[in-house]
């Protein structure tokens, strides 16, 4: 259904149909909390980015969400893999990824690790000099660096990653240097990465970054003749979660992308490179709910609405100040009439899911949605509070499958000393 910009795929205009499942129903079968997939959903997303970012190499981010059912299905959709440490190149791996299509993009990881990434024949995008030389007698084949273009976009501070203050990548100068050390340790091929933020909704930052990018590039092949077997330019295509934000527009930020690097090849840079982009929320994150029972209802000087899960499973929402819409299947939206707060079962102040939103009059027993559950929410779930992590259940054309047990006690605490 459409509302202002925001389309909910798949949900019917009660919420109480989930691409063409009856989420009580679902619910009955597999309790709450509960992640739903829509894989027809996860399709449309890669199919809309491979027609905009038609001739660029699709990466998906494993660390959006690295469900394996999902990641396999995303692979078997024609994406890559950007991972960001050796746990994700391996799962990738199982998953069925080719070991050339993996780009691991590594944060402060071990000798030992970086090792076992390059032994696995995998491309490395290290983020400094340092980095690269803790392996320089055990290179890849393809050396990359991460670089800060020295401009930075994201939709809180904590998922903006270059620019100031951030822990990521190299300054140009510092890249100068990283890559002459790499091919003193004998680097033949190279690539070149930058990752700048993630939820961006402006096409216009993406014309910019890239420019940037593609002009430091250039001049790093023109001070050392490198020719960059690839450019990756990250991920941080972004997506509305609330009514009324504007979505991106992806045909017009891949066509600032393709013009500008078009015309650096018009003046004879990039002759061989391919382009890469590392979507994660893109391709997963309106492709779920989170969908969870209301268990109490509390009318202090505030209506404080219980549900079965919190920031265990939903941490981005207190971590950043972000917002998801929730939804009470059953309604329509005129009576969407209530204030109420949404709170869950951890044991912290800060377990809001919501605050002064307009909800219906629920009853305990209720289901409540929260939309947009597929990026950055099972793979950053916690175990706090001993609450566990909800069930996932995978619409796959007209079947449900189980993707992911409810953890339990048992699996919770299997690996401690009892
Ligand atoms: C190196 C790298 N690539 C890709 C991504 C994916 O970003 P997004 O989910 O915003 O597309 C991230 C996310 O932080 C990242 O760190």
């Amino acid at each position: 259904m459409e509302k202002g910009f925001v389309h909910y795929p798949y949900l019917s205009d009660d919420y109480s149909v989930y691409n063409g499942f009856n989420i009580k129903q679902l619910c009955s079968k597999y309790k709450t909390p509960l992640i739903i997939y829509s894989m027809r959903r996860i399709i449309e997303n890669i199919k809309n980015l491979k027609i905009a970012f038609d001739g660029i190499a699709i990466h998906y981010a494993v660390k959006a969400n690295y469900n394996p059912f999902i990641v396999s299905y995303i692979i078997k959709n024609g994406a890559g893999i950007d991972a960001a440490n050796l746990n994700e190149v391996q799962l990738s791996l199982s998953a069925g990824a080719n070991p050339y299509h993996i780009i691991a993009t590594p944060n402060n990881l071990s000798e030992a690790e970086l090792f076992q990434i390059s032994r696995l024949g995998i491309t490395i995008n290290f983020d400094y000099q340092g980095q690269m030389e803790l392996i320089s007698g055990h290179l890849p084949e393809i050396v990359s660096f991460r670089i800060n273009p020295g401009i930075g976009r994201g939709e809180f501070a904590g998922i903006t990653t270059a620019g100031h203050d951030v822990k990521f990548g190299i300054s140009p100068e510092d890249a100068l240097q990283a890559y002459k050390s790499a091919k003193k340790y004998g680097a033949r091929r190279f690539g070149i990465h930058m990752m700048t933020g993630s939820n961006v909704l402006d096409h216009e930052f993406f014309k910019e970054s890239t420019e940037r990018f593609f002009d430091i590039a250039a001049k790093i092949s023109d001070a050392l003749g490198i020719e960059f077997s690839f450019l990756d330019i990250g991920g941080g295509f972004g997506v509305p979660y609330d009514l009324h934000t504007k979505p991106l527009d992806l045909a017009r930020t891949a066509d600032y992308i393709k013009e500008n690097f078009s015309k650096f090849k018009n003046r004879g840079y990039f002759k061989s490179s391919e382009l890469i982009i590392e979507p994660g929320r893109y391709i997963i994150s309106d492709a779920a709910i989170l969908v969870s029972s209301i268990t109490s209802i509390k009318n202090s000087d505030h209506k404080i609405i219980g549900i079965d899960t919190g920031m265990n499973t939903m941490i981005r929402i207190p971590l950043y100040g972000a917002h998801h819409e929730i939804k009470i299947p059953g309604y329509v939206d005129s009576e969407y009439i209530t204030l109420s707060d949404i709170a869950g079962q951890v044991c912290e102040n800060t377990d809001y899911l919501a605050k002064n939103i307009l909800l219906p009059d629920v009853k305990t027993g209720d289901l409540a949605l929260i939309l947009n559950a597929g990026a950055y929410v099972s793979s950053m779930a916690s175990n706090y509070n001993l609450l566990g992590t909800p069930a996932e259940v995978a619409i796959d054309h007209n079947s449900d499958i189980l993707i992911r047990k409810r953890s339990t006690l048992d699996t919770m605490i299997s690996g401690f000393l009892k």
